[in-house]
């Protein structure tokens, strides 16, 4: 398929995934920055509500709110409805657009997902990765590549991390400043969705080291803004927001004092800038310690799903309920991201305080809560 609108000849970045809610966000970001922008998504989107995976149709219902909002917004930006899985086709489209850069954006983003089909998780995040990654190699010169992965790589070891119980959260007794880079990713479990993820970010340090194509591998903890979907176990900041507006129960697994450092789309989409322009004047050779980053919002930016609660609670000025349930397999108890040295390196640090950040959400879900 070719794609539905062209633009001049600028710097063109290729976003995986990008009618997805990160990669839509840094689409519409880097098409205003000037850049040529072209977008690979097969409309597979987990949400607005539950769909079991035997009745999920060729669009999903996210994706084609997403879809309407890019073909009416954004007409400049290219849009190829394909499939990652679909190999030939993607060495097709890389030939034909030749970008100077890659975000890799695009993935089965469901721990719970992963669990219950295994093998649909592995050929999206594995597959579909290599199939990119691959036809980047085919290039020459090949586009750089930054890969989206997570905090799932270093799976339930985090666990090990000696905490204190304060009264609405887990706290870190040491290290102080979170999670760093150097945190072991194995002897431990995932989840299968930790696991692909996993695979993915060591195929992406590969083909750096291997091929010497220019890559850079953010591990993410929790991003969250506008525009997200979010359901159980996955966007639980946006799931919590959708499940108050709408007067329904919260699940929570475990004491509700789990801890994680947040950062807004708006702070990504800066990194992301940042990280281009990293990226343009570095040389190709592969070194972890400048390739690798934990991103997030840090420790100043943490929160737990019990104070979330009382954030929700307080402002929208009504209580809400809560069913109890036990700790969920994989689950991390508390994860914060050492930051530094992605503060150090693009000389970038989080804005948006989560108060500031979870207000943005409240707002885009109130609007659009016919959605939902
Ligand atoms: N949102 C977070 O908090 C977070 C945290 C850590 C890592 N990540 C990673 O960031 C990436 C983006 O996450 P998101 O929150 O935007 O997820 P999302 O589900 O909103 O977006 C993923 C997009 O990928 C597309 N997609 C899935 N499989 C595909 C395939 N085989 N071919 C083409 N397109 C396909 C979907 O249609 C969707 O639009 C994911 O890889 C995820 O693992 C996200």
């Amino acid at each position: 398929m070719n794609g539905e609108n062209r633009g001049d000849k600028r710097k063109k970045i290729l976003i995986t995934g990008g009618l997805g809610f990160i990669g839509s966000h840094v689409a519409e970001h880097f098409s205003a920055q000037g850049f040529e922008v072209v977008c690979v998504d097969n409309l597979s989107r987990p949400g607005p509500n539950f769909v079991p995976p035997d009745q999920r149709n060729q669009i999903s219902p996210s994706s084609s709110i997403i879809l309407d909002y890019f073909r009416t917004n954004l007409p400049n930006i290219v849009l190829y409805l394909e499939d990652l899985r679909n190999e030939d086709k993607i060495i097709q489209i890389m030939q034909e657009e030749r970008p100077d850069f890659i975000i890799h954006a695009a993935g089965q983003t469901s721990a719970h997902d992963s669990i219950q089909e295994p093998m649909l998780d592995f050929e999206n995040n594995v597959v579909g990765l290599l199939n990119i990654l691959n036809a980047a190699r085919l290039c020459s010169p090949p586009p750089k590549f930054i890969y989206l992965s997570t905090n799932k790589v270093y799976g339930t070891k985090i666990n090990s991390v000696s905490l204190e119980e304060m009264s609405t959260r887990y706290k870190l007794k040491d290290p102080p400043d979170g999670i760093a880079e150097t945190f072991g990713v194995d002897l431990c479990g995932h989840t299968p969705y930790g696991t692909s993820k996993l695979a993915g970010d060591l195929y992406v340090q590969e083909f750096g080291a291997s091929y010497g194509i220019p890559v850079l591998i953010f591990r993410m903890s929790c991003i969250y803004g506008p525009r997200q979907f979010g359901l159980e176990g996955q966007a639980w900041i946006s799931h919590f927001v959708i499940r108050a507006l709408k007067h329904q129960p919260i699940q929570i697994f475990g004491t509700g004092k789990q801890v994680r450092d947040i950062l807004h789309i708006t702070d990504l989409l800066e990194l992301f800038g940042k990280a281009i322009l990293h990226l343009e004047s570095q040389s190709a050779v592969f070194d972890p310690s400048k390739n690798v980053f934990n991103i997030g919002g840090g420790s100043q930016n943490s929160i737990s799903l019990m104070e979330l609660l009382q954030f929700l609670e307080s402002e929208l000025n009504y209580p809400i309920t809560i069913e109890n349930h036990p700790t969920r397999l994989g689950d991390q108890q508390l994860y914060i991201s050492d930051i530094s040295r992605a503060e150090k390196i693009f000389v970038w640090q989080p804005q948006i305080s989560p108060r500031e950040g979870i207000s943005t959400v409240i707002e885009w879900t109130q609007k659009n809560l016919s959605h939902f």
